[in-house]
């Protein structure tokens, strides 16, 4: 097709340029008649560019412009001209300049629009996903698409300089358990047998190191069949890295430098040179989670010793039995008040997390004490504010439980709720490291040890010895990476041992057999010279969200499924031919029941 091709972006025109005649092409944003005076504001992928035809336009542009309607795809040819003063418009790139068009060609036209793009109303998601290529177009997606873009630009940039090579690995593999469930593809060629497509490049990043290339990074796409949440997609990617002959502190430093040339070079934000590094345990205790957010303070403190001078004996029979008590304070907020409803939407808060009831305390001039549980500290009052570092006008609340974690967890509900409603976030991004996470957790529900992040972790050192004896003691050698209260990357040092390695198949209940079954290529390469090796994954989605200050990652991810596993837009997951399921030699047990 023959048309008037762009000489210029919409982007692009400044004062210099008056007096030019450039070709635009790009879409109708808005289209205003203004009696005479006609303004288009035309759009592409760098900016919008006002064009208007003049009043002394001839009758064929006069009709070419009345035909526009929101959303047509054009081509206008003009001569850039200033705008009278009174008309520069400040908050647009563009805005000193416009075209007086000379000539308007239309491209193609638009069906009536489900939404408006960039309009006052915000389209529910669905709708905004049934028409992502419209949404797309809109401002918010068009700057998220771009920062996704630069960032994915900036850790390339970064690691080729670092001497890293970038590696792909294959997206049809062996089914092999780690963590979530596979996404299973059938193979046409072997009825019955199934590929798997990967949860992570876990095994081949390993296997790479084995083959001698020590510094491997990927940008990966990454499969689990898990239920979608607002910081998880049943496909995602990873920047997943993996290096050979490296200690846990080489991996962090390069993550903390890589991250500090990213933050610069894309959002010309500086990060600190080095990230907090807290132990798991601590953060659990402080914060109430293994991804704090550091933004705001309100920290949790164990509280059994007060407890134990108290008359409180609901929580003493708790810590009698082996249990945990803390309590978080509630700093006094201008303009929010600490109402009974409030106070039960805290408890509810705790609750989902184990906490039974949460008792509080306000506390008034000179260490006077109300609330719920006030009369249980007669006569500590003075101790109980000290020690909380409470002031009058705060409220202390406070959690018990049996579990640890659950203990833990329930106060940390109620701190990052804190966090939200009585606005103490401040602005910006604050990493840390979380390290020293343990080894492995106890599967109540099949009643065996698992890994807490993957088998292929190494234990620390000390706990070698003596794994077996107590599972639940075992500290790895795992780090996370957490920014802004999201864990956004994982990793660990890699055990390159095959007898360490088998013994951590054999503790997560897996014999020696079906080790080798399921993991038999690995530990065969790991009988070939393999190098001390480890690595990490951030994920690039989570990280972007994050830094797009966005709450779900469908925001920074072009054509992402909604929460119930669907694409509205292409309607997958969907039927598929009869045929096709007879070369795969599928057949339904869905079928079997509908008879
Ligand atoms: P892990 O499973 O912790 O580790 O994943 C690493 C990072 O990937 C991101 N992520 C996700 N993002 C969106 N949707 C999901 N469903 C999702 N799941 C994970 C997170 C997470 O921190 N192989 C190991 C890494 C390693 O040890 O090197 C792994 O995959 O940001």
């Amino acid at each position: 097709m023959n048309f008037d091709q762009r000489t210029v972006t919409c982007g692009q025109l400044r004062a210099a340029d008056a007096g030019k005649t450039v070709i635009l092409n790009g879409w109708v944003h808005r289209d205003r008649n203004h009696g005479a005076l006609h303004f288009i504001n035309l759009r592409d992928r760098y900016g919008i560019t006002q064009v208007v035809v003049d009043d002394d336009a001839s009758p064929e542009l006069q009709s070419a412009a009345s035909e526009l309607k929101m959303e047509y795809c054009i081509a206008v040819t003009g001569t850039v001209r200033l705008r009278p003063d009174t008309m520069i418009n400040k908050d647009m790139a563009t805005g000193e300049v416009e075209v007086k068009a000379e000539k308007i060609e239309i491209l193609s036209r638009c069906a009536t629009l489900p939404f408006v793009i960039d309009g006052a109303d915000t389209p529910n998601e669905d709708l905004r996903l049934k028409y992502r290529f419209l949404d797309l177009r809109s401002n918010g997606m068009q700057e998220r698409i771009r920062l996704r873009h630069d960032f994915i630009k900036a850790i390339r940039e970064y690691m080729y300089t670092k001497d890293f090579y970038e590696i792909e690995t294959p997206t049809l593999i062996r089914s092999t358990p780690e963590g979530a469930r596979d996404f299973l593809v059938p193979s046409r060629k072997y009825p019955g047998k199934f590929y798997a497509l990967p949860q992570s490049p876990q095994l081949y990043k390993q296997l790479l190191m084995v083959s001698g290339f020590d510094k491997y990074f990927q940008i990966a796409r990454c499969y689990r069949d898990e239920d979608a949440r607002g910081d998880r997609q049943l496909e995602f990617t990873q920047f997943d890295v993996e290096m050979s002959f490296v200690k846990r502190d080489d991996i962090l430093n390069l993550m903390e430098e890589l991250f500090g040339y990213v933050f610069k070079k894309v959002m010309n934000y500086d990060l600190p040179a080095h990230f907090r590094r807290i132990d798991y345990y601590d953060a659990m205790n402080t914060y109430g989670c293994d991804k704090p957010d550091l933004r705001f303070e309100c920290e949790i403190k164990d509280i059994k010793d007060i407890i134990e001078k108290s008359s409180f004996e609901a929580y003493k029979t708790i810590l009698a039995n082996k249990g945990f008590a803390k309590a978080v304070v509630a700093p006094k907020t201008a303009g929010f008040d600490f109402t009974r409803k409030y106070l039960d939407e805290i408890a509810a808060a705790a609750k989902t997390y184990g906490a039974a009831f949460v008792p509080f305390i306000k506390v008034g001039a000179d260490n006077a004490i109300s609330g719920s549980a006030a009369k249980f500290f007669t006569g500590l009052e003075a101790e109980l504010c000290q020690y909380m570092g409470a002031k009058e006008g705060d409220v202390i609340l406070m959690v018990a439980h049996e579990s640890w974690k659950k203990c833990c967890a329930s106060a940390g509900a109620i701190r990052s709720k804190l966090g939200k409603d009585l606005k103490l976030i401040r602005p910006g991004f604050e990493f840390c490291w979380i390290v020293d996470f343990p080894l492995f957790e106890y599967n109540e529900d099949e009643g065996h040890w698992e890994a807490a992040h993957h088998m292929f972790s190494m234990p620390q050192a000390r706990f070698i010895p003596t794994l077996e004896e107590n599972p639940g003691e075992v500290r790895g050698d795992l780090y996370d990476m957490v920014c802004n209260g999201y864990e956004c990357a994982s990793g660990s040092i890699r055990i390159h041992d095959i007898e360490l390695q088998k013994r951590i198949f054999r503790i997560c209940n897996f014999s020696d057999e079906e080790a080798q079954k399921k993991f038999g290529f690995l530990l065969d390469a790991f009988k070939f010279g393999p190098p001390p090796h480890g690595g990490i994954a951030p994920g690039v989605d989570r990280m972007v969200m994050i830094m797009a200050e966005q709450t779900s990652i469908k925001e920074v991810i072009p054509f992402p499924k909604n929460s119930f596993a669907v694409s509205p837009m292409d309607e997958s997951p969907n039927d598929v031919d009869q045929k096709q399921l007879d070369e795969l030699k599928i057949c339904f047990k869905l079928d079997e029941e509908k008879k």
